[in-house]
Order: C-alpha cells, then sequence, then structure tokens
C-alpha cells in the first residue's frame, strides 16, 4: 500500500488503528495489541501531517496501550513528543512523570517534575508528584507534607489518588501531627480511596470482612494454626540457629522503622517458595508448605522475623485486605507489642495471634533481648477459588 502523507492517508491508518484496537480488545488478543500499538506508532511518526486534535487522541491511546501491556519505557518517546508539540500543556510534563514513576526511573521522574514546577509553579499534580517523590525516594518527610498537601488540596485531575492520600497521612504521622494525618485519613475513606479510617490498603476485594484481631476459629484454619503451636520448639529452634549465621536477615527494607533494628528471612514470597532459604530452613518450611492457603498465598510471605531491642515501627498498612497475618511467638522478651487499630498486645511463646495487616498496625520492642517470632500469611478465608488463582500477586 503506498502511503501518502495527507489527509486522506492518515484518516485510513487512523481508521486501521482503531479497528485493530477494537478487535483486539475483543479477542482479547495480544497480537492485534501489538499490531495496533505499531499503527498507533506509525501514525504518529506522520506528525506535522496529522491535525493537532487527532494527534492528541492518537498519542493519548497509544501510551494507554502501551501502559496496559507493561510497555512503559516505550511510551516515553511519545511523551517527549507531545511536550515538544505542545510546550505549553503542563499535563503533558506530568503524565511523563508518572510514567517515569511507573518504570521506577526516579533521577528523571524528579528532574521532569521539578522542570514542570519551575514553569508552572501552582499546577497542583505536579506538586502532588513532587511531593510523593519527596516522600517515598527522598525521605525528606517535612518538604514532602508541603507539597503533597498544597497538591491534594488542589483538586485538580489525576490528584485524587489513594497513594497519595496515604503519603501524607504517614508524613503527618512521622512529624507527631497525628490529628491532621486523622483528618487526611477521613478524606481518604469519604473519597472510597481506603476501606476505614485504621484500613489503608489500596488492593483490596471490597465485600471481605475486615476486622483488626481475629480469632484462630474465624479465621478457619485453626487446624493448621494448632499445627504450628504443637510444633514451635523446632521452629523455634531452627530459628534462632538461623540467627547465628551472619547475613541471612536482611533488612526491613520499606523505610518503616523509626528506630532500632528489624530483620526478616523469608521462605515463601508471593506463593512461591524462595528455594535458597528453604534449604536452610527444612523443618519449618516444609511443616507449612502443605498447607496452600499459607504456601499458596500469592498476597502474603511467610518468614522469620527478628525484632532487637530499642526497636519503634512507625503505624503502617499492609498492601492488602486479601491476607490475614499470623505471627507464632518464639522467643519473646518483656516489654515488646504490638498494636492493632485500637487495641494492642503481646505475644507469648508457643502461641499464635492472627490480624488483619491491612489495618493499621504499630510495633514497639522497648525490652533487652531479641526477639523473634515467625510470620505466616494466609488468604482471607471468604476469597473465592476463582480469586485466590487470579488476583494479581502482590
Ligand atoms: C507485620 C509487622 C512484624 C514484626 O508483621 O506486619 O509489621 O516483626 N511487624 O513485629
Ligand atoms: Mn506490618
Amino acid at each position: 500500500m503506498e502511503v501518502r502523507k495527507n489527509g486522506t492517508s492518515t484518516k485510513a491508518l487512523y481508521g486501521l488503528a482503531i479497528a485493530l484496537d477494537r478487535l483486539a480488545e475483543k479477542l482479547r488478543s495480544n497480537k492485534l495489541l501489538v499490531e495496533s500499538i505499531q499503527a498507533y506508532e506509525n501514525l504518529l511518526s506522520y506528525g506535522k501531517n496529522i491535525p493537532e486534535m487527532l494527534y492528541k487522541k492518537v498519542a493519548d491511546r497509544c501510551i494507554n496501550r502501551m501502559r496496559f501491556k507493561g510497555e512503559n519505557a516505550r511510551a516515553i518517546t511519545i511523551h517527549k513528543a507531545l511536550i515538544e508539540k505542545f510546550p505549553t500543556d503542563v499535563n503533558f510534563r506530568n503524565n511523563l512523570t508518572i510514567t517515569y514513576l511507573i518504570i521506577d526511573k526516579l533521577v528523571s521522574a524528579r528532574r521532569n517534575v521539578l522542570d514542570t514546577l519551575k514553569k508552572w509553579p501552582n499546577n497542583g499534580l505536579a506538586k502532588t508528584l513532587y511531593g510523593f517523590i519527596l516522600k517515598t525516594s527522598d525521605n525528606n518527610i517535612e518538604k514532602s507534607v508541603k507539597y503533597l498537601k498544597e497538591g491534594i488540596e488542589s483538586r485538580e485531575p489525576g490528584v485524587l489518588d489513594g497513594r497519595f492520600f496515604f503519603h501524607l497521612g504517614d508524613a503527618l504521622l512521622r512529624l507527631g501531627r497525628s490529628s491532621e494525618a486523622m483528618e487526611v485519613y477521613e478524606t481518604g475513606v469519604k473519597e472510597g480511596f481506603f476501606l476505614s479510617k485504621y484500613q489503608r490498603s489500596l488492593y483490596n476485594v471490597d465485600r471481605l470482612t475486615g476486622r483488626p484481631w481475629w480469632t484462630k476459629e474465624q479465621t478457619t484454619y485453626k487446624k493448621f494454626f494448632d499445627l504450628l503451636e504443637e510444633n514451635w520448639m523446632n521452629i523455634r529452634k531452627e530459628g534462632l540457629s538461623l540467627l547465628n549465621s551472619k547475613g541471612l536477615f536482611k533488612d526491613e527494607a520499606e523505610n518503616l522503622i523509626d528506630v532500632g533494628d528489624w530483620k526478616q528471612f523469608e521462605l515463601f514470597s508471593r506463593g512461591r517458595k524462595v528455594p535458597k532459604n528453604c534449604k536452610q530452613a527444612p523443618y519449618t518450611c516444609s511443616l507449612v508448605e502443605f498447607f496452600t492457603p499459607a504456601s499458596h498465598c500469592r498476597r502474603g510471605q511467610i518468614k522469620f522475623s527478628v525484632m532487637h531491642p530499642d526497636t519503634h515501627v512507625w503505624p503502617h498498612c499492609g498492601p492488602t485486605n486479601c491476607r490475614l497475618r499470623a505471627h507464632l511467638g518464639l522467643k519473646i522478651p518483656p516489654k515488646t507489642f504490638i498494636r492493632v487499630a485500637e487495641s494492642t498486645r503481646t505475644w507469648t511463646e508457643g502461641k499464635i495471634i492472627i490480624f488483619d495487616d491491612s489495618f493499621e498496625h504499630e510495633v514497639w520492642h522497648n525490652g533487652t533481648e531479641t526477639r523473634l517470632i515467625l510470620i505466616v500469611d494466609v488468604w482471607h478465608p471468604e476469597l473465592t477459588a476463582n480469586e485466590k488463582q487470579t488476583l494479581p500477586a502482590i
């Protein structure tokens, strides 16, 4: 086919791209999706010969389809072309920042958002995105509050996102401004981002029963938890001996520690065995492996958790309401506590406590000896078999 660079041919190309796109969705065909993206890209390469409105529309859809396919890096060229073509439209700059964030290019994201703020110092989304970077990547809590707060308060398109409310509340809390944090969380509930002011997970199945603390009976997994309790001495022996090998336990990596030292040794993660680690903990792994609501829980982990004296873990929420979290006490010195929502408990050696870690929880070790527990996540018992198979892993 000869393609001339005029209205007729671009129109024809557009028709082709749209047809491929629609068919790809209808047939859920990856091959057609690839072809439709190519057709959009092809069309965009005609640049000046395409009416501006059409160019924007095509570029927008092309980026959308690339995101859907997980090809965010490929969208950068299009973002940049849009910025060059429409230099006065701040949205195209913000969209580029978002893509950089999705693909974890934080240096580029920061550079781009600062550049955006230079030209549009009052843009709400740019402020919010910069605040998000300051909070999650730079750990500049104080400055992040200013930008997240002003950004969210602008209520401009794009700023009403649970993640921004989550991090603004967390930042306020860490600065000791807890009543302001609670206000942010309450607004987040009203906006539909959080299940409740304490239950602030962002990857939820909405109908599931949510309560901070669970009994073994309530989980429906009592037999399994009884089995763990019956064998706790052997689990403890294994966990304690692992502690003697330097470097096995890894530092908590989510920036949740206020002060202290908290490390973990992972046996299962996202429904899969960690073979290297299970070789070092064969007893515990074989004990939990057969129980698939735990070992196949793609939204959880099974891990030893060691906490040293003088540690405080900031109040935080897990990412999803699809799991419940059991703690088996293995070595529990005095003056160690965990608060979930409004009630605080401690561990007992050989006993399980169960909570829903999508609720805000906070941990203290004010004692003098190492504390060791085994953490076992299990699927929420109200999920259907189909959900357990198809929910994306976390
Ligand atoms: C958790 C947690 C665990 C611990 O299990 O989700 O935050 O090791 N704390 O005290
Ligand atoms: Mn936690």
